[in-house]
């Protein structure tokens, strides 16, 4: 790949940020981080959309200009965009003019050309989409979206869209690249079926004067849609500057979220078509963020404010929640508790965990200093082996745009490293004085460790630096780059560890008092998610299973009998789609009927366990595990690569206590 160009949708100006937005900002930002990684001249652009009937509403309402209402409102999601650490090139507002200018020059050149003729029309628009539609398109006499439409009649402009309809459905069926994912594509291709009509680009200055002035008739103004869709070509020096165009167009990614594919895979890919431009590489449509079963927005009042979970839950955690959470492509429902299940799960026991095993034996053990690598054996080897499996996966998901799928590979990596540790059970070796093997281990350990790190560094910024450091990786070699990645055994012995700080400390839900006083920050937000949540969770700073403390705390038998053990009778058992670990049990549990989800998946085929009575936490809170409910825990016995579940010896029924 020669350069990489990535865009977000430009976002409209007075819309409060929510974590849709914050989630297309972050995918982007992190698709840039990979490519620079990667060695790939990269150009990554965001911006606002500022003109149209919406700010124009807004400013009157406030009784202020409307660009002086988008002066306002913009620091939002500047604001934003600098709290979540992204590394856009550029931000572009509509209302600047090396954007008005552009716009301007292409309308003129297409009137001229023909591209654009007057004409009337008759027909329902929505303001807030911006959208017109015809009386065929109206569903119950509102837009397919569900919002309200108004009858217009007038004298306008139209670009001769409908004359490129065959090209386009041409293009996109010779392309798969086009338009992703597939069924994405099939949509668009479903929607040319239907004739296409021109595009109405105009706007009486009578009716709503906020936009760009046609050249050839001052009384109108341009179209939103047709304006901001520019944005992505006025950028990068489209009509200015050649050489800067040049070096990034056509290597486009389009992010969007499926709501607006048409505006960019049927306006935009027609527009640039008549102005002579070639198409973008891809455009991809991501789904929605939904909270329950509605997507979140602001008309709907029901937006989780990014601002105030990142301060919450601090930035990086909440940049690896939605890029892993989200099957890309598909829907996703936030929640608080999912986001606490994963943080603690991912970050806190697995990576968390590994990260202090490493690094805490190492000073203890050899004053903290990076033992010599030794002979490394088989287990050694199959370690390296996932690691760098887990490199070439991240390489393909960057390649098909699922970073979802690099994300689960790399926390797959950080899983084997575990069970390598107890495995390999280096503070036996340390008890027993088995040096060389321990040096062994705790090298294996640390590599494994820096290339892990290096991978999650586009994700987590900020935590994997820290890391980085920790592992003695010099300053200049912090943003790791691709090669040093593919290869194993990078670190030198010798070298110096920083300080062991807890990276993911554990969140506690129940710590309802706790929380009130640990807050980070104390959170700007509105959402009234994140107003609930405050109370509800805290960031404790102890270490998660730390196997090689000695010495287990002792409990007495009254904290002993608040764990309530059952009998359960597994009735049913399938995997979780998309996860490698999950199995979801339907139990019978006396005569009551609850499901479980268990990690067993890698040990346990679904049938080998059906029929089996087994002892679960009986009173434990119910928690969504990617997002399926689950009402307890089973028991199982662990060591290295073996896990057997626990069960009764002989039949008993369901429901029985254990104790
Ligand atoms: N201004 C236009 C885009 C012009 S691009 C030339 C616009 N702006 S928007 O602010 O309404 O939306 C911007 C993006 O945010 C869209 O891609 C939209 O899909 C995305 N999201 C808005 N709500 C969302 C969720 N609840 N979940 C995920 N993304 C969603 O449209």
């Amino acid at each position: 790949m020669d350069s990489y160009y990535v865009t977000t949708p430009i976002y409209y100006v007075n819309d409060a940020p929510h974590i849709g937005h914050a989630y297309t900002t972050i995918l982007a930002d992190v698709l840039s981080r990979y490519h620079r990684l990667l060695g790939v001249p990269t150009y990554f652009l965001t911006g606002t959309d500022e003109h149209g009937q919406k700010v124009a509403d807004a400013a009157k309402k406030a009784g202020i200009s409307p660009l002086e209402h988008c002066d306002k409102t913009v620091v939002r999601f500047q604001e934003l965009w600098e709290r979540l650490g992204i590394s856009n090139d550029d931000f572009i507002r509509t209302t600047e003019t090396r954007h008005s200018e552009v716009v301007q020059e292409i309308l003129q050149d297409l009137y001229d050309r023909d591209e654009i003729y007057r004409g009337d029309y008759e027909g329902w628009y929505s303001v807030t989409e911006e959208v017109f539609y015809t009386e065929k398109d109206l569903v119950d006499g509102k837009t397919p979206e569900g919002n309200t439409v108004e009858k217009i009649v007038e004298s306008n402009y139209f670009f001769r869209m409908s004359k490129y309809q065959d090209w386009l459905i041409e293009k996109i069926e010779s392309d798969p690249q086009f338009i992703q994912p597939d069924f994405r594509r099939n949509e668009t291709l479903g929607f040319l079926r239907k004739p296409l009509g021109d595009l109405c680009i105009s706007r009486p200055k009578s009716r709503m004067d906020w936009g760009i002035e046609l050249p050839f008739d001052r009384d109108y103004v341009c179209y939103v849609w047709f304006d901001a869709l520019v944005n992505y070509i006025s950028a990068i020096g489209y009509r200015r500057d050649e050489k800067q165009f040049s070096e990034w167009w056509p290597a486009t990614c389009h992010l969007i979220g499926k709501d607006i594919l048409t505006t960019h895979t049927v306006y935009w890919p027609t527009m640039l078509q008549a102005m002579g431009v070639p198409q973008p590489k891809t455009v991809f449509a991501h789904g929605w963020w939904l909270l329950g079963d509605a997507k979140m927005s602001k008309s709907k009042g029901n937006v989780v404010d990014p601002m105030a979970m990142s301060e919450q839950y601090g930035v990086d955690p909440f940049r690896y929640f939605l890029l892993a959470e989200m099957t890309l492509g598909s829907d996703s429902s936030f929640s608080e508790d999912l986001f606490i299940t994963r943080y603690n799960t991912d970050l806190a026991n697995d990576l968390g965990n590994f990260a202090s095993r490493v690094t805490k034996m190492i000073h203890t053990n050899f004053d903290g200093e990076i033992p010599a690598p030794g002979e490394p054996g088989e287990d050694e080897a199959a370690l390296a082996k996932a690691v760098l499996d887990a490199v070439a996966a991240v390489e393909s998901s960057i390649e098909s745009i699922a970073l979802d799928r690099g994300i689960a590979a790399v926390l797959g990596a950080v899983g084997e490293a575990n069970r390598y540790f107890d495995k390999t059970r280096p503070w036996t070796l340390a008890k027993e004085g088995k040096r060389e093997e321990l040096a062994v281990v705790l090298y294996a350990g640390a590599e494994a460790l820096r290339i892990l790190s290096g991978l999650l560094f586009p994700v987590m910024p900020e935590k994997m630096s820290e890391l980085r450091r920790t592992l003695g990786i010099a300053d200049d070699s912090i943003v790791p780059g691709i090669d040093e990645l593919r290869t194993w055994g990078g670190l030198e012995a010798g070298t110096s560890l920083g300080e062991a700080a807890v990276l993911f400390p554990r969140i506690d839900a129940r710590k309802d008092d706790a929380a009130k006083k640990g807050q980070a920050g104390g959170g700007k937000g509105k959402g009234n998610d994140n107003k609930k949540a405050k109370g509800k969770a805290a960031m404790s700073n102890e270490a998660t299973k730390d196997n090689e403390t000695e010495g287990v705390a002792k409990i007495g038998f009254d904290d002993f009998t608040k764990v309530e053990l059952r009998t359960a009778r597994v009735l049913e058992a399938e995997r979780v789609p998309d996860t490698d670990k999950l199995l979801r049990l339907q139990l019978e549990v006396g005569d009551e009927r609850r499901q479980i989800v268990a990690g067993i998946a890698a040990y346990y085929e679904p049938e080998a366990i059906v029929g089996k009575t087994i002892v679960i936490v009986a009173n434990l809170k119910p928690a969504k595990i990617r997002g399926v409910e689950s009402n307890g825990m089973l028991l199982a016995a662990k060591t290295g690569d073996t896990l057997r579940v626990v069960t009764a010896d002989g039949e008993i029924a369901s429901g029985a206590s254990v104790g």
